[in-house]
């Protein structure tokens, strides 16, 4: 049973619909269900498409088949408050649970994920790894004439080969003055020799993602300032990693990874926040922004990505995956 501070929680039991929760707490990865999570145990409910798989394969400790809404209401009699995921709940489906429990709380759903299991980090190992791997062997395949939607399908083909599920986030590839965009969709450009090209992407394993984002070259990287610019976006993003460690803020990280941009002439070139918390979602708690005072604990796991655009000429960004560990962090 993945572990829950009900500390943090204001009600008897959780009331989750999200799939990325359902599959979190039962093991269950379908696109419809219910899991029910009190003290004592975690029941699933699963629909007739589901019931087999679910009998077979979910940890939960108990799974119920979903044939009607009521069941699921008969179950909640028993608590005095329930928990819904105010960050997955649409309007529409809140008037659907009011009529299943009369005192609904609001909880952030993904905040139950945010501290990650040993399980949890394999899987994020795995996807890293697996990334890492399609990263380097793009790199090598990289020639002039190719077409980022050429490249960007290579990419999927590698990664699905080795192992990951489907993508959370489809491959960017933005080449040359592409890369100035921090989220390009590829396209039908043609690269060139000695420009560079952003890569960001990430094999999915057993529901969790990377993210990771490297700038290769088509050949020999030409443009100087493009090198001087990767080479600052570098230092930013190994002084920014150093300093992760229980305590400390996203704010902070966010700070120090932009001193290092802003001092070298290009801060208002760092046109987004450092990163971001990941897990079953690429994005999500804790945040690693200028707004972001989540103090960091062991398991949380975060990006860490600064970035440098030059509109009309390129851009670099460097990501990789950190996991804040008790005294200080490890590289994903
Ligand atoms: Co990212």
């Amino acid at each position: 049973m993945k572990k829950i501070d009900w500390k943090k929680i204001n009600a008897d039991a959780i009331l989750l619909a999200n799939p990325k929760n359902i599959r979190h707490f039962s093991g269950l990865a379908a696109t419809f269900g219910f899991v029910i999570i009190d003290k004592e145990k975690v029941v699933l409910f699963a629909d007739g498409r589901y019931f087999e798989i679910a009998s077979k394969t979910s940890f939960a400790d108990e799974v119920i088949l979903l044939k009607g809404i009521d069941d699921v209401k008969s179950h909640l009699e028993k608590y005095s408050s329930v928990a819904i995921e105010g960050d997955y709940v649409t309007l529409e489906m809140k008037k659907q649970f009011s009529k299943l429990h009369n005192n609904l709380v609001e909880i952030n759903g993904q905040s139950l994920r945010m501290v990650k299991s040993d399980s949890d980090i394999e899987s994020l190992k795995k996807a890293t790894s697996i990334t890492k791997k399609v990263m380097k062997w793009i790199s090598e395949q990289l020639k002039p004439g190719m077409t980022e939607i050429e490249v960007s399908i290579l990419i999927e083909t590698e990664l699905r080969r080795l192992g990951s599920e489907p993508f959370d986030y489809m491959p960017i590839v933005s080449s040359g003055p592409n890369s100035a965009l921090p989220h390009h969709h590829p396209s039908n450009r043609v690269m060139q020799e000695g420009e560079t090209v952003m890569f960001d992407f990430a094999a999915v394993v057993d529901g969790f993602t990377a993210d990771i984002t490297r700038n290769y070259s088509v050949g020999e990287l030409k443009d100087p300032e493009i090198k001087k610019i990767k080479e600052i976006v570098r230092k930013s993003q190994e002084a920014g990693i150093a300093a992760v460690k229980p305590g400390v803020t996203g704010k902070e990280i966010d700070e120090i990874c932009r001193k290092v941009i802003e001092e070298a002439g290009y801060g208002d070139k760092f046109i987004h926040s450092t990163g971001h918390g990941l897990g079953r979602d690429v994005h999500e708690l804790p945040n690693v922004s200028k707004f972001s005072i989540t103090k960091f604990e062991p398991g949380h796991v975060i990006t860490v990505e600064p970035g440098i655009y030059l509109p009309g000429i390129g851009g670099i960004r460097i990501e990789d995956d950190i996991l804040v560990t008790e005294n200080g962090y490890e590289i994903l």
